[in-house]
């Protein structure tokens, strides 16, 4: 059993201390009207099946060369997207395409399906933890969800199609995987139909700083950090 330096055991965000701790968290940072939304979400999520919980990649199935240079499963909340996409707007200056969302290392599908919930036309997940994929897999199925779809391979292994409009990087992976993913947008962005716009959640590269033009980067109250470029 491997460990990598970016996969972090995230286990303890799945026991009932760290839950309450959040409920806490929220009722004082969002009162108890939203407070109360969220967990009636949740519960409506519980009753379907819907699984989104934190898990460790070291004994899952990989596919790929960059087995070891992936960081554990914690899924975007559509709280923490639905700020990202809101802040993303405000630094284009203008409401942007959504035409197609792309989450590179996708895991059980969260940002994919909240992406979907929000707005976007079609959303599409890279994922290369099979069990991670499946577990998306069912929890689409299980949402009735239409033009979401979670894709088992590497995702340096990813070709965009042309109407690509948003990229999702939730601290998916090192460097090294980074930069593959980065020059395989560039390599495509000829293609592109219209502007493409990269949201980089709790960044740990610097290498998109060099390679995609930096519109703005925030840091939240919760400590969650994100970084927004244009490619
Ligand atoms: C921090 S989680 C983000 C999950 C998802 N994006 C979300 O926001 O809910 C990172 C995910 O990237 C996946 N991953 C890591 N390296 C990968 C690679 N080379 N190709 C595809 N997925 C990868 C991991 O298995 C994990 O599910």
């Amino acid at each position: 059993m491997k460990k990598t330096h970016t996969n972090a055991d995230m286990s303890h965000q799945n026991g009932l201390a760290y839950k309450l701790s959040m409920l806490f968290k929220s009722l004082r940072d969002n009162g108890i009207k939203t407070t109360i939304i969220k967990v009636l979400r949740r519960l409506e999520y519980k009753r379907k099946g819907i699984d989104f919980s934190t898990q460790n990649i070291y004994d899952l199935t990989r596919t790929g060369e960059y087995q070891e240079h992936g960081t554990a499963l914690v899924s975007t909340s559509v709280d923490f997207l639905t700020q990202l996409l809101g802040d993303l707007e405000k630094c284009v200056g203008k409401p942007f395409n959504k035409e197609l969302f792309v989450d590179y290392g996708s895991g059980k599908g969260a940002a994919i399906i909240h992406a979907k919930t929000l707005g976007f036309k079609k959303t599409i997940g890279v994922e290369f933890a099979k069990e991670l994929h499946e577990q998306a897999v069912q929890n689409i199925e299980k949402l009735g969800l239409e033009d979401v779809e979670s894709i088992y391979a590497d995702a340096t292994t990813h070709r965009l199609a042309n109407d690509i409009s948003v990229i999702y990087l939730f601290n998916p992976f090192d460097e090294v995987v980074m930069s593959k993913v980065i020059d395989n947008i560039l390599n495509q962005k000829k293609n592109f139909n219209d502007d493409v716009y990269v949201i980089y959640g709790n960044p740990s590269c610097s290498i998109l700083k060099e390679k995609f033009e930096l519109l703005d980067e925030k840091t939240y109250i919760s400590g969650a950090r994100a970084e927004f470029y244009k490619v």
